[in-house]
């Protein structure tokens, strides 16, 4: 098999089928096919762009021989999953999967590292000392049998061609491409034999997706294909161009959704991780008015029942929880610096891409394939859209190692939170369920 003739064709026009897909991958898998090969193949996805039925048979393609079909054995009620397409700040999955568990759901969630600009949750999760994230098949059912909640990272044994595309289009250009998200995405979802799903489609600079029309369209496309594998899938849209939340960086990401399932969170990230639960709870039990899933929502912050669950999904993992139960967090870096405003007046817009870039540059994420991610890097804004500051105030903090030249990161964050008038402030979009 001539690996290059595969993507020569491809580039010209020849239909993507399963077999041809997975004849790509498997030369990859066995060694014959090269990194920087398989980008190219990838590459010429994303520019060339794929029909519905071709993305279909790459999704296929993901899944491996072993797991096409297959089913993780498990009996009983509704399994829910939810999948955010990436943004700065988004640490949605680490607050709604425990929330929803402790209403009854039950959750496997099946999550990525970080993509391009925008952090992932099992980066977020390995700043969570002792924390295991892989989990082979029949482990994952074990623990879903045992808690009804487990949050993993896929693997090559679960979803093989995910796993070898998933870090090369990270940093290859290739996170953008609509067949490509959606074929990674929902590979995971019929992986983990999800019975339902809600994608969370994040638009704005800083997000894989630029605006509200591509992110409606997406959303279509992921809906679409995974009824395709017989998921039942809802989604929200969601504006990605503000950071969600005060942290951005790994441990940082952590420590805000704890707060948050102790009750004390920021107003965007409870509009966007209640959207988020109650379209969870809405596909597992159809016939729960909204007006009570929201009420049971709140008493599940109210009582510390989601915090429970957190700490035990953590516990059952192998997750040190001192952290959380001593309230000292898991960020703690060597060095800290803080931006301060250079005027007074109201945050009328905060950058997420700028925000995204400043993390990137205190080491937060990866711009190649070998750098090693700093998980107590980050930034914590003081300030957000909308509220007041004088001249001088601490705008934000920015994490880092020790003797790490913070400078170009400060200067980006500076540049990202911007003051002015109050009438000037920008009103980010409600998230908005889509179906
Ligand atoms: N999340 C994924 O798992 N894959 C994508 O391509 C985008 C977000």
């Amino acid at each position: 098999d001539d690996a290059l003739e595969h993507i020569e064709r491809l580039r010209h026009g020849e239909t993507l089928t399963t077999e041809r897909a997975s004849a790509v991958l498997g030369l990859h898998r066995t060694g014959r096919l090269a990194d920087y090969q398989l980008s190219s193949w990838l590459a010429t996805i994303a520019a060339r762009g794929l029909r519905f039925t071709e993305t279909v048979a790459l999704t296929r393609a993901y899944l491996g021989p072993a797991r096409r079909g297959a089913r993780i054995r498990r009996s009983g009620r509704t399994v829910v999953d939810k999948h955010s397409t990436g943004g700065i700040g988004d640490k949605t999955t680490l607050v709604v999967v425990p929330l929803v568990a402790a209403l009854g759901v039950r959750v496997c969630k099946l999550s990525g590292r970080g993509l391009g600009i925008a952090g992932g949750t099992i980066d977020k999760l390995e700043s969570v000392p002792g924390l295991r994230l892989e989990f082979t098949e029949a482990e994952l059912a074990a623990r879903l049998a045992a808690d009804d909640v487990v949050i993993g990272s896929f693997s090559g044994e679960l979803v093989p061609g995910d796993t070898a595309t998933y870090d090369l289009r990270s940093v290859s250009g290739c996170v953008r491409s609509a067949p490509l998200i959606a074929a990674s995405i929902v590979s995971k979802k019929v992986a983990v034999d999800a019975d339902a799903v809600v994608f969370d489609v994040r638009y704005g600079a800083g997000s894989l997706v630029p605006d509200h029309g591509t992110a409606r369209r997406l959303a279509g496309l992921l809906v679409r294909l995974g009824g395709e594998f017989g998921l039942r899938c809802r989604a929200v849209l969601s504006d990605g161009s503000v950071p969600l939340g005060r942290a951005v960086g790994n441990a940082a990401e952590v420590d805000e959704a704890v707060e948050f399932l102790r009750g004390s969170g920021d107003r965007g990230l409870a509009a966007e991780c209640e959207a988020l639960a109650v379209q969870m709870v809405r596909v597992a039990e159809p016939d729960e008015p909204e007006g009570r899933i929201r009420e049971r929502l709140r008493s599940a912050v109210d009582s510390g029942a989601a915090l429970s669950m957190f700490v035990r999904m953590l516990t059952a993992q192998g997750g040190d929880t001192g952290p959380v139960l001593d309230g000292g967090g898991y960020c703690r870096p060597g060095a800290r610096t803080a931006v301060l405003a250079r005027g007074a007046g109201w945050v009328t817009d905060v950058s997420a891409l700028g925000i995204g870039r400043a993390a990137l540059k205190l080491g937060a994420g990866k711009v190649f394939a070998d750098d090693v991610i700093d998980p107590h890097a980050g930034i914590r804004l003081t300030r957000h859209l909308g509220e007041r500051v004088a001249e001088g105030d601490v705008l934000a903090e920015v994490f880092h190692r020790d003797g790490l030249d913070s400078g170009e990161a400060v200067e980006l964050v500076a540049g990202a939170v911007r003051v002015g008038p109050r009438e000037n402030c920008r009103v980010p979009r409600e998230p908005e369920p889509v179906s």
